[in-house]
């Protein structure tokens, strides 16, 4: 089993694909990917290995992350060998939604099972301008198409006080109908966001007040959930989640390892570097592979250290997809 020395378990990886994204969201790549030619990145027979080492030591739940991963044109051919292994009971996807429309028939094919999107603001121009595109309209016709077909849709929203932060009504009315959950994820400081951070940063505390004063209900986690709170209303399809990694304890329930795109393991999202790990995967050994990981857990930190303004080696989220 993945334990470490704080009495976590980990059930939970995070496995980015590629880091490259065509979007330009302004707390993440506003001057958009700036890789140079994407290459390196772990091929299916190698994430194969990958998902059974860690499957071996007790993963159930894989969520493919990025960059944007739905730019890999193997998609199917990953999410399909995920899937065929016995031990893996859920595998998600976060993506920026680009291609959900013309995509998600062919990958809930493949088996899998969520999306997580990321939808900043309702408001078309809003959308062109934090991300550099104007999909919204496609991406709310791919939720749709993606909940008809059975896959359990989550959608992202990162606060920012000049941006969303007063936008609550609006994205609640849009739920209401909606049986999706809707998240607030604090913005994050990274390496490269400081002045934005700066400008637009809210806590998520006062949204969670006002949720409970509106007769929302917090809803009970699950052990291999994310880290939201989640709130649920008699009155509303959709819920609420809160991502609040700025709240006392958010770490202490840290169920989730990532593997970077090349095949570094990042025992936390803000850690000072990944290990790597490509060798031991490129030779297809799942055992050693097991051991290699279990051994590395031992040196898990108890928490982000974000408060203190530590933002690890990370520049930004698309390099080990969030
Ligand atoms: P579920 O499995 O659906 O609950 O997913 P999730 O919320 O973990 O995944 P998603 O990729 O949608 O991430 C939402 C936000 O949570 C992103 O901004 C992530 O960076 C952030 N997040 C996820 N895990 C962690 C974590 O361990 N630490 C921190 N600080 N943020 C995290
Ligand atoms: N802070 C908070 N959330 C972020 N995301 C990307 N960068 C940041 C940041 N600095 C979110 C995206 C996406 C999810 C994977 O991470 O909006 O929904
Ligand atoms: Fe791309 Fe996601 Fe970063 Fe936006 S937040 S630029 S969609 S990786």
């Amino acid at each position: 089993m993945l334990n470490d020395s704080f009495g976590r378990r980990f059930h939970y990886l995070r496995l980015s694909i590629t880091d490259v994204c065509n979007y330009r969201c302004d707390y993440c790549l506003p001057d958009g990917y700036q890789g140079g030619k994407p290459s390196g990145f772990l091929s299916p027979a190698e994430i194969e290995t990958v998902v059974g080492a860690f499957a071996s030591l007790g993963t159930h739940k894989i969520r493919l992350t990025g960059g944007e991963p739905s730019l890999r044109k193997d998609v199917p051919d990953i999410i399909q060998r995920i899937h065929a292994h016995p031990d893996i009971h859920h595998i998600g996807m976060t993506t920026n939604g680009f291609s959900l429309e013309k995509s998600v028939d062919t990958w809930a094919d493949c088996g899998l099972d969520s999306v997580n999107i990321s939808i900043d603001s309702l408001d078309p121009k809003m959308f062109n301008a934090i991300t550099g595109h104007n999909h919204l309209p496609q991406i709310l016709r791919g939720i749709d198409r993606a909940l008809s077909l059975g896959i359990k849709v989550k959608v992202n929203v990162v606060l920012m006080k000049t941006i969303n932060h007063s936008a609550l009504q609006r994205f609640l009315a849009w739920i209401k109908a909606l049986p999706i959950t809707l998240r607030f994820i604090e913005l994050m400081q990274t390496g490269d966001n400081q002045r934005l951070f700066d400008r637009e940063h809210v806590s998520g505390q006062p949204i969670k007040a006002r949720l409970l004063e509106d007769g929302w209900l917090p809803f009970l986690r699950d052990k291999a959930a994310g880290p939201a709170e989640e709130f649920y209303h008699t009155e509303s399809a959709g819920r609420i989640g809160l991502i609040m990694p700025y709240s006392k304890d958010f770490c202490a329930s840290c169920n989730r390892l990532r593997l970077s795109a090349t095949g570094k393991l990042h025992l936390c999202l803000f850690a000072e570097q990944g290990l790597d790990l490509r060798d031991t995967i490129r030779a297809g050994d799942v055992d050693a592979l097991a051991s290699q990981l279990e051994q590395l857990l031992g040196d898990k930190q108890a928490s982000h250290y974000l408060d203190a303004g530590f933002t690890g080696a990370t520049q930004h989220l698309a390099m080990i997809g969030g």
